[in-house]
């Protein structure tokens, strides 16, 4: 194999020494293709993942399985990869869902909020409000089992049916996560309609609520190319958890317009260029975004997986 290229590494001052990635491939990526990726190919694709070195691995998620076919298997996948040495986090609408995963002995959930009246009722069948009572005894009891609990809030930034989404509607439903016990909550620009500058001021009225940067993670999707500007911005605010999806896999099935994630090859190149630790072999994660590609059918969008798969095109 030969090895990749890598950006040479010039640091820019004022960024976080250390990201961590929290990898959305085989939940976010997968949950949105058209066919269903046998349970096998999906456990391989977390192993090879696990062995690129990424170290937090979203799972699969234990939604009603009507709503989202693609992830219908996922007591069966779930068991296939729970040896992993790597976290694992699955989301959990619900205390069914809690229950689910708790059965197969998951220690990381993560709940997922809509800022936006349109997608909550969409993405959960519940208003904005009956959402967030939906999920209060889901943290209470996964708190009480001592479960990490991660909390997602989508439309973050602009709503496919709303248009933008002001600041202060996103501040109170992450007040409201962070209030109930999350430990740590997400960021999502399901559609891909940020740019740095609304980032910026999201993170700082967040902030000011009392929310600092280390307690979030940001979830870029890529729709309009600006996942890896906006991640730039949060890093120089201090955020240190991206969420990305290798091979930029993704989307959202009740979300029109959401492409895939911020590609996780597109992250690890930049980071390394700035001289920011990952802990990640980019070499081995190419091979694995191709190696998905080809079960999917198509070739990944990242450009980081085009322009290295040719010096490494061999499936291993
Ligand atoms: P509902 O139809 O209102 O469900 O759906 P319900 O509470 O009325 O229950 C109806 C039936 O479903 C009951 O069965 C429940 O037991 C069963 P019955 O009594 O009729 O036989 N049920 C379940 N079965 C299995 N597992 C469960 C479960 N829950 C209820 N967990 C519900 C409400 C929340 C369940 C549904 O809307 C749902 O599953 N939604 C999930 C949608 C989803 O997964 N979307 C994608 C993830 S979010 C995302 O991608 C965004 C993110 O990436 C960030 C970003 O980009 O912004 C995270
Ligand atoms: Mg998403």
């Amino acid at each position: 194999m030969t090895a990749p290229g890598l950006p040479m590494a010039v640091p820019a001052g004022d960024l976080p020494t250390r990201v961590r990635i929290h990898e959305v491939g085989a939940r976010d990526g997968l949950q949105n293709e058209k066919a269903t990726v046998p349970t096998e190919v999906k456990a391989e694709f977390i192993r090879r993942l696990a062995d690129a070195g990424l170290t937090t691995i979203e799972a699969t998620s234990f939604v009603h399985p009507k709503w989202v076919p693609q992830l219908a298997d996922a007591e069966q996948l779930f068991p296939q990869v729970a040896d992993l040495p790597v976290a694992l986090p699955v989301l959990v609408p619900n205390e069914r869902g809690l229950d689910r995963a708790l059965a197969l002995g998951a220690s990381r959930v993560a709940v997922f909020a809509s800022a936006t009246e349109s997608f909550a009722k969409a993405n959960l069948n519940r208003t904005v409000d009956e959402a967030l009572a939906m999920f209060e005894p889901v943290v209470t009891r996964a708190k009480a089992d001592g479960v990490h609990v991660r909390g997602y809030l989508s439309m973050c930034f602009g709503d496919p049916w709303e248009g933008p989404v002001p600041i202060p509607q996103v501040v109170r439903v992450c007040r409201a996560l962070t209030d109930m016990g999350c430990d740590e909550l997400s960021l999502g620009d399901t559609i891909g309609v940020a740019t740095p500058g609304h980032v910026v001021a999201l993170l700082a009225a967040l902030d000011e609520a009392g929310i600092p940067p280390s307690a979030l993670g940001v979830h870029f999707h890529d729709t309009y190319g600006q996942a890896l500007a906006n991640t730039l911005a949060a890093l120089q605010q201090g955020v240190t958890t991206v969420d990305a999806s290798a091979g930029g896999l993704g989307g959202c099935p009740y979300a029109k317009s959401a492409t895939g994630n911020l590609a996780t090859e597109d992250l690890v190149w930049m980071l390394r260029g700035l001289g920011i630790d990952t802990g990640i072999d980019l070499g081995r994660l190419v091979a694995t975004s191709t190696w998905m590609a080809a079960r999917l059918g198509r070739p990944s969008p990242s450009r980081t997986v085009r322009a290295l798969s040719h010096e490494d095109t061999e499936e291993h």
